[in-house]
């Protein structure tokens, strides 16, 4: 048994991958998820709150859920994408409604109070954000202190030196919301960024899935993993799903699953190139994913969603 789990809050906007990423942190043993804030993206807000807490009653963890941002702090909302989630994020899943209610702090404040809890805990928290960057921007500005309190923010998103999956340059979470993206980057906090240069590496198939222990939670994965592969065999001509949001997790529990190299980045704000990435040699350092050993990231996911803790 872990002893001395890393405490985490995840910021999700679930969707599939999201999915995967919160029940396998769940079960880890070297994670101690303390609550979700929820984010648009995937799916509206509204939906990403239902679908958290949903997941949470799936997996009998009543734990928080804070929900955030409904849009980007600037740029126009742009339509959720059905297509790669199906229109209600899980595919062609369903869950039954839960009958609790969300936290009655919104994502940003109660981020930056669990983050000042824990941290007078001596166990500091790990911030894992797997959607578009709002409610961390937003907390950055209204609860400046929040820099001094986390451990570590692992941010998925970004596009370095890969092209994006948006357009040519633009990975999805920072091109919902550049502007959150390029604060959440140049803020004095350490942040690890996971993006499609690694997350594109680490994938699970339909069959690792189906393979999985039987249960309500490997069953519903396996489920909603089916649209998700779908959408992979027609964009990315393979029959799988990348692990994006999960590297993200994987790498919070285990940071040596990662190979990274400090750089300076800037996102782009606005025009055809919005949301991309660049190295600029300007700016805080960043701990960039250059490496990720993709085999683990994926043993890693399937172990925890096999090793019993979920119903
Ligand atoms: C990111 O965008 C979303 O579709 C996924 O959940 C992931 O967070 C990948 O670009
Ligand atoms: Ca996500």
């Amino acid at each position: 048994m872990n002893t001395n789990p890393t405490p985490i809050i995840i910021d999700t906007d679930p969707g599939i991958d999201d999915a995967m990423a919160i029940l396998a942190a769940l079960a880890d043993p070297a994670l101690e998820v303390l609550g979700l804030t929820t984010v648009f993206g995937n799916v509206s807000v509204e939906r990403a709150t239902r679908n958290a807490l949903q997941l949470l009653d799936l997996a009998e963890r009543p734990l928080p859920v804070a929900a955030g941002a409904a849009r980007p702090l600037e740029r126009a909302p742009a339509p959720h994408p059905d297509f790669v989630h199906g229109l209600e994020g899980f595919g062609e899943a369903r869950l039954p409604p839960s009958a609790r209610a969300p936290d009655q702090r919104a994502a940003p404040g109660f981020l930056a109070a669990e983050a000042r809890r824990a941290r007078s805990t001596g166990r500091p928290l790990t911030i894992a954000a797997v959607g578009p960057l709002t409610n961390l921007a937003t907390a950055l500005a209204e609860h400046p202190g929040i820099v001094e309190d986390v451990a570590r923010v692992v941010v998925m998103g970004g596009a370095v030196r890969h092209p994006g999956n948006m357009n040519p340059f633009a990975e999805a979470n920072f091109w919902q919301d550049p502007h959150a993206a390029a604060r959440v980057l140049a803020a004095p906090w350490p942040v690890t960024l996971v993006s499609l240069d690694v997350t594109e590496c680490a994938r699970v198939y339909p069959d690792d899935l189906a393979a999985l222990p039987p249960g309500r939670c490997t069953a519903f994965i396996a489920s909603a993993a089916e649209h998700y592969a779908e959408f992979h065999r027609e964009a990315n001509a393979f029959h799988g799903c990348y692990l994006h949001d999960p590297t993200a997790t994987a790498v919070a529990a285990d940071p040596t699953a990662l190979e990274t190299r400090p750089m300076q980045l800037t996102v782009t704000l606005e025009g055809e190139a919005e949301g991309r990435v660049q190295e600029t040699g300007t700016g805080p350092s960043i701990d960039v994913a250059i490496a990720a050993n993709a085999p683990a990231i994926r043993r890693h996911l399937l172990a925890s969603l096999a090793n019993g803790t979920l119903p």
